[in-house]
């Protein structure tokens, strides 16, 4: 039997305590405020930024959707971006993924003010994360550490076993991992028998995007599990895990929905926070 962890509990503490400093920051200050910006009308997407505003909205911090058409131009996102970097009202600047296909991604997030990348994903933000200098990190990873965290797991000295490689998620959680002292191993869609690498996690980390792929077969006996994956199946969601099959197996692990997913909104509105904090000079 495992310990279930939910990123939902923690994020309603987290949250509480934010709140509490939001309450506090503006008797005297302007409120915090997240710019999201969604391009078309991607279910999904809309789905979680509907969850974004929410969450903001619960700590009092103002958020402002820009819902654009799906056949918007490049010119036209850039100077919305262009325009929310001079806003001094905004904290924090969000464009949602995936982006639509004629739109350049890498060409969107660049033009982000750095210090207004609460998402951590612009090439300057990821430099500045790779090179182990202050700057916003993604809030996935930033989750999972904190998940991680409540569980009291031992990180260091562990074999962490990192499956996908994606910017969001598998290549900066690798990286907090190791920068925790857990020896790292990623595996990707090339990778030769699979399951023979994940077995010999003691921390396992699953983002693949593929619905229960990972059994009893791919875990050790009293392994960490976390499921980052979240696929909707006959209208259900579950992660990449196989929850019923591996939970029994393994010491802890996190669970589709109310695992991961809360605790990355929840990042956001930390760094968030953090950039309001730099921008209008207060010190913690
Ligand atoms: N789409 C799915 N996850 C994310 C995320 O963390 N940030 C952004 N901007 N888009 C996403």
């Amino acid at each position: 039997m495992a310990r279930i962890i939910y990123g939902s509990e923690l994020s309603v503490k987290l949250k509480s305590d934010m709140a509490h400093q939001v309450e506090q920051y503006t008797r005297i200050h302007r409120q915090p405020k997240l710019a999201v910006v969604l391009v078309g009308d991607d279910p999904a997407s809309m789905s979680y930024v509907k969850g974004k505003e929410k969450a903001c909205d619960a700590i009092g911090m103002a958020s402002k959707t820009y819902h654009l058409d799906g056949s918007t131009t490049l010119d036209t996102l850039l100077t919305l971006i262009d325009g929310l970097n001079h806003d001094h009202t905004v904290d924090g600047i969000l464009v949602q993924l995936p982006l639509p296909d004629h739109l350049d991604e890498q060409q969107v997030l660049s033009k982000i003010d750095p210090s207004k990348d609460v998402d951590g994903l612009t090439p300057i933000s990821m430099g500045r994360f790779f090179a182990n200098q202050p700057g916003f990190k993604p809030c996935t990873p930033l989750g999972i550490m904190a998940l991680l965290k409540e569980a009291n797991v031992t990180i260091e000295g562990k074999h962490a076993v990192v499956v996908g490689r994606s910017q969001l998620v598998g290549n900066p959680i690798a990286q907090l991992l190791l920068r925790a002292n857990a020896t790292v191993t990623m595996c990707h869609s090339r990778t030769v028998d699979l399951e023979e690498v994940t077995k010999t996690a003691d921390i396992l980390i699953v983002a693949i995007g593929k619905p229960r792929y990972i059994g009893a077969n791919h875990v050790k006996d009293g392994a960490v599990v976390i499921d980052v994956g979240v696929n909707r199946v006959d209208g259900k969601l579950c992660g990449d895990v196989d929850f019923d099959m591996v939970e029994p197996k393994v010491s802890v692990i996190t669970p589709v929905p109310k695992g991961v997913g809360p605790m990355t909104i929840t990042m956001l509105l930390s760094n968030t926070l953090q950039a309001y904090r730099l921008h209008e000079g207060i010190d913690v």
